[in-house]
């Protein structure tokens, strides 16, 4: 792999993405790491990620300089050049001019580095200290007004550093300086992609599994479809998925699974009905929190039944009983969970397919190592249809917290008529992808007065609640045009009854929460 060692900024797993759009197998260390760790890590290349710190102030992140001595090729960016400047025994500088934000820059040097780019063009820069002289050795590449050495490298070493952000997409030419010290200066083929990430994957699971079963919770959502996908692929019919119908679901989504995805990936499903079962617990319970437990407790519940019978099927049946549990963690979860700090619990999440603690199943966890979007392209390489892969983000609770008031049939139904306007309008309208997700929420608890034919209504409002995001932390809401609002708010007053009123969202998150619940 190449190693992306982290300074501390968010920075490290964009540029982990970036590298594999290159083609290349990323992995993300910290900082923390020592060379003898990294050495046996085999790695084809070393980055050494920004950071937020000055390599002066007390405590600021350190490498192991032993890092630099392995031969392997280095590229350092911002806090890592020069951290990579400083070790090597160069000088780097407080010159009080900071930069940051969009800066020209010139190239200045001959180097296939930063080859096949003009030598004049826009960079994201965000640093305060600066390279004032390059190690010995080194060839300086780039400079700016206030930032004598911008980029430097050294052939002989194979050692490489830009103050700039590459990785960022405000860089013009970001991506064409990763990958010209992936494939030009460190000489790393680019031979990772989705056909292989299946292969791997498919031969890692059979030697976990053997010829034991294994079952995998089905969503609806992406990550546990993709998961069970590529574990069908690896041991056919010793996979078995279980489906909890909830009841919270949406128009059309259990057909999805039932009939879409098992037809495209053949995979044996068992649905379980629990519908009245949750709608049951529900009654008269009208605070989200407890809306929340409630799903959260109902949904172990009906898959550790569906599970236990299956094992007892199992155990009397031929072959070993069930032993492993399929789980759709990707890549962002097992770098946070390594660490980070964590982000404080604003709402009680409950992932469906979450591992019920007391079931002894040892976890297959075949996209521990990829991104959403790897995840997505692998799952088309997998044949899943666009629905499943393309699906945007939809709450474990489902419908359960988008009913503001308490939740029965009548209910559910007047939204799942609204939201499927909803979802069959923005698609139509080609807003998709624009559009991170669009909560539609029932405010059934509230009324208002209304006139619809000659008569006079007291029905409740649906809220549209659009937003764009990069990761759900933070999000604003979609400028959606009016046309396509207008075809919506008729659409939803004329055909669904019991609304009279349809209500856009304008806040942005913070300090609303994308969800209303
Ligand atoms: P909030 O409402 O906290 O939502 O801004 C952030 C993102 O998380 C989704 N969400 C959930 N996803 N189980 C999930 O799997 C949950 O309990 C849950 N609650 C919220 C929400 O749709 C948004 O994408």
């Amino acid at each position: 792999p190449v190693l992306v060692v982290d300074f501390g900024a968010q920075y490290a797993q964009l540029i982990a993405r970036r590298v594999r759009e290159a083609n290349v197998y990323s992995e993300i260390v910290p900082h923390t790491i020592s060379a003898a760790e990294v050495a046996a890590k085999k790695p084809a290349g070393i980055v050494l990620s920004g950071g937020p710190s000055s390599v002066y102030e007390p405590g600021s992140p350190e490498l192991d300089p032993g890092i630099l001595q392995l031969g392997v090729p280095v590229l350092g960016i911002c806090y890592g050049f020069q951290v990579m400047a400083k070790t090597l025994g160069g000088e780097v500088a407080n010159t009080g001019l900071r930069e940051y934000g969009s800066t020209d820059v010139k190239l200045t040097g001959e180097n296939a580095f930063l080859g096949e780019q003009p030598a004049e063009q826009a960079v994201w820069m965000s640093h305060g200290d600066s390279v004032a002289k390059a190690p010995e050795g080194f060839q300086v590449l780039a400079s700016t007004p206030s930032t004598p050495v911008a980029a430097f490298a050294n052939d002989e070493t194979r050692m490489y550093g830009v103050q700039w952000h590459p990785e960022v997409k405000h860089s013009q030419y970001g991506q064409k300086v990763i990958e010209n010290f992936l494939h030009r200066s460190a000489g790393i083929p680019a031979d990772w992609n989705s056909a292989n990430v299946i292969d791997e994957q498919v031969e890692r699971i059979r030697a976990q599994v053997g010829s034991g079963k294994v079952i995998v919770g089905l969503s609806g959502g992406v990550d546990s479809a993709v998961a069970g996908a590529i574990v069908h692929k690896a041991v056919g019919d010793q996979l078995t998925a279980i489906f909890v119908d909830h009841g919270l679901l949406r128009a059309d989504e259990r057909k999805q699974v039932e009939e879409d995805y098992v037809a495209s990936t053949g995979v044996r499903l068992v649905t379980v009905d629990a519908r009245e079962q949750f709608l049951g617990a529900l009654a008269g319970v009208t605070d989200p929190e407890t809306k929340r437990k409630i799903i959260g407790r109902e949904f172990i519940r009906s898959f550790e039944q569906a599970a236990a019978s299956l094992v007892a099927e199992s155990i009397e049946g031929p072959g070993e009983p069930v032993k492993f549990l399929v789980q759709g963690t990707l890549y962002p979860d097992v770098v946070e969970s390594g660490g980070g700090s964590g982000t404080a619990n604003i709402k009680s999440h409950h992932n469906v397919g979450g591992l019920p603690e007391d079931l002894q199943f040892e976890l297959v966890e075949p996209l521990r190592t990829l991104f959403k979007d790897e995840v997505r392209a692998i799952g088309r390489e997998l044949g899943l249809p666009e629905v499943i892969v393309a699906r945007q983000p939809f709450p474990g609770p489902g419908l359960g917290i988008r009913i503001i008031g308490e939740v029965n049939e009548e209910r559910l139904e007047i939204l799942r008529a609204a939201d499927k306007i909803v979802r069959t309008e923005l698609t139509a309208a080609g807003l998709d992808a624009e559009i991170w997700q669009c909560p539609v929420v029932l405010l059934a608890d509230v009324r208002s007065v209304g006139v619809q034919g000659d008569g006079r209504t007291y029905g409740h409002p649906i809220v549209l609640r659009p937003v764009s995001s990069e990761d759900a932390m933070t999000a604003d809401w979609t400028r959606l045009p009016y046309e396509v609002l207008a075809r919506i708010s008729n659409l939803i007053s004329n055909q669904v009854p019991g609304v009279n009123r349809v209500v856009l969202d304008v806040t942005s998150k913070p300090p609303g929460t994308i969800e209303w619940e």
